[in-house]
């Protein structure tokens, strides 16, 4: 009894000389978060996944023996406030050793910045756009835990190897405020300029008046294949008006991005129990939703289970509570340990953050859900979903294909009822550009069973179009953009990204 009394002391005495955030077996991490729950990346939902990350390296004694984790977390807000974050504490205290955070773009994009100038590693479970691959420079020690924009243009591009298209229409949202729809199709848009596909581009902003008809002819005699990035209800009134226009046969498919899983902003379901489900229902087979590949092991079962009892104690009741936010910060934290381990091993520390960075690039390890690579460029490869409506008498929509981000590979699942037969789905081959002078009507030329294969193609679209809306909800950028004059050009939009993210900077 006695001696376990004298255990438990020496046990408390170590923990508190190891919490002394000087000491050198302390490591000090900052965790850059917005306090803002509705942000479903927001430091509530997160802190439990990130304490679970932490105390199951404490659990393993061989991992990281006598290293304490001094977690401190601060509000990152969206905008400037994760880099004042970092300063403040930076200047209170020391340089952390390591940085959590930010996932909103234009808030990472300044912290990353001064990490790289700080030797700081950064891991994020955000910061998807296209413009963080830039790592040879100012984002060098960013790590990025999340499949990225430009890994779901890479599965597009595959897709449409796998179907023979070469030509697509890119529609989404964009305000003056939150830009993550155009950041989403960015990274389709940037693997497809590489492969030289032929791309019309049309946004339009949701947050004013969005008019489905107008949106539909401009669709109408340009692309086949349309890639869409706007809200659910946005998604549902441009399937509806394309279903009024007969351009729910077969002609057209239309896809729509799901990325997040939040049940917030829809599911992909073209059910809202209004009077125009049944027109929905009949639209939505030429929808198809892209989302992200998930695989469920054991220990995931329990990992969701204790965020959501942790979240649910916060009074935080919603469906979200394990998205791919909190699931990434929680990998993130594992790969900083395996690299730290391989670190300490070789006799180096946690301030030599160039070579932890390089330790966590170019390697695959086991995450929460399943195996987590990351590339040599230190951003993760993404598996994505592909979901469509197999059966247009009840509107049941099933997972119909995967992409592999590491093979690079696209596959249609062997076991489900392909709408549309075996074949695949030719669309640029079959149908020569549209003109004003030929009706879209029927399925001209294509058999009946690739015409249902063409919807349920355009089902897929849909789904795509759907998460890039989620996502940007959840942004609430500040910044403005310079010149909206310029939008009609997403190359253009490029520019004015990374001009943003620049201006952003400078005026902090
Ligand atoms: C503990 O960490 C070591 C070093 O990375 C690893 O080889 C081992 O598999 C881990 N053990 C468990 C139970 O996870
Ligand atoms: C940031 O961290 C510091 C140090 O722990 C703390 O004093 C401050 O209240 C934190 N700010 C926020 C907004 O969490
Ligand atoms: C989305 O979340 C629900 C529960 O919240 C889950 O049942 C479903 O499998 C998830 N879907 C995907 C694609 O992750
Ligand atoms: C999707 O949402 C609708 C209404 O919000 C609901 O009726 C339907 O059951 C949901 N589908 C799934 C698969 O969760
Ligand atoms: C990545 O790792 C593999 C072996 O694991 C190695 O062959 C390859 O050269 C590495 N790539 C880079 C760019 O470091």
């Amino acid at each position: 009894m006695s001696s376990m009394l004298l255990f438990s002391l020496m046990v408390t005495l170590v923990i508190l000389a190891k919490s002394n955030p000087m000491d050198e077996d302390t490591v000090n991490m900052l965790v850059l978060l917005p306090k803002d729950n509705s942000y479903m990346f927001s430091m509530d939902r997160v802190k439990p996944a990130i304490d679970h990350a932490l105390s199951s390296i404490q659990e393993n004694q061989t991992l990281l023996p006598g290293v304490h984790f001094n977690v401190i977390y601060n509000d990152s807000d969206c905008g400037n406030q994760a880099l004042f974050s970092l300063i403040d504490i930076a200047m209170q205290l020391q340089k952390p050793d390591v940085i959590l955070g930010p996932v909103c773009e234009y808030a990472a994009a300044s912290v990353a910045r001064l990490a790289s100038h700080w030797n700081v590693p950064m891991l994020s479970s955000g910061a998807l756009a296209v413009g963080f691959m830039q790592k040879s420079s100012e984002y060098s020690h960013l790590t990025r835990v999340s499949p990225v924009y430009s890994k779901m243009g890479e599965m597009f591009l595959a897709m449409f190897r796998y179907h023979k298209w070469t030509k697509a229409f890119l529609l989404y949202t964009d305000d003056t405020l939150q830009r993550n729809c155009f950041f989403t199709l960015e990274g389709v848009h940037l693997a497809f300029k590489e492969e030289g596909y032929a791309m019309s581009i049309h946004n339009f902003d949701e947050t004013k008046h969005v008019d489905a008809e107008e949106i539909v002819h401009a669709i109408q005699n340009k692309e086949r294949v349309v890639i869409m990035c706007a809200s659910s209800d946005t998604v549902r009134n441009i399937m509806l008006a394309a279903h009024r226009q007969g351009m729910t046969n077969g002609d057209y498919i239309f896809f729509n991005i799901e990325l997040f899983n939040s049940s917030t902003y829809g599911n992909g379901s073209w059910k809202r129990g209004d009077k125009y489900d049944l027109e929905a229902k009949q639209a939505y087979s030429s929808l198809q939703t892209v989302t992200l590949l998930r695989t469920v092991k054991p220990e995931f079962e329990k990992f969701s289970m204790e965020v959501k009892s942790s979240v649910q104690k916060l009074g935080l009741n919603d469906d979200d509570y394990v998205n791919m936010f909190v699931e990434g910060f929680h990998d993130a934290i594992i790969l900083y340990a395996l690299a730290l381990h391989e670190l300490l091993k070789n006799g180096f520390s946690q301030k030599d953050g160039e070579k932890l960075v390089q330790q966590m690039w170019n390697r695959t390890y086991e995450g929460i859900a399943g195996q987590v690579s990351i590339d040599a460029n230190g951003d993760r490869y993404g598996d994505f979903s592909v979901i469509a409506m197999t059966d247009k008498e009840t509107g049941t929509q099933e997972v119909i294909g995967d992409y592999y981000g590491i093979q690079g590979h696209f596959e249609i699942r062997p076991n489900v009822k392909l709408p549309w037969g075996p074949g695949r789905l030719l669309i640029n081959d079959r149908f020569v550009e549209h003109t004003n002078t030929t009706p879209c009507k029927s399925s001209g030329g294509l058999g009946e069973s690739a015409v249902t294969g063409i919807v349920v193609g355009a089902f897929l679209g849909t789904g795509l179009l759907m998460a890039f809306y989620f996502f940007r909800k959840k942004y609430r950028i500040t910044i403005e953009r310079r010149n909206q004059q310029d939008d009609c050009n997403l190359g253009k939009h490029r520019q004015l990204r990374e001009d943003s993210i620049r201006s952003h900077f400078s005026a902090a």
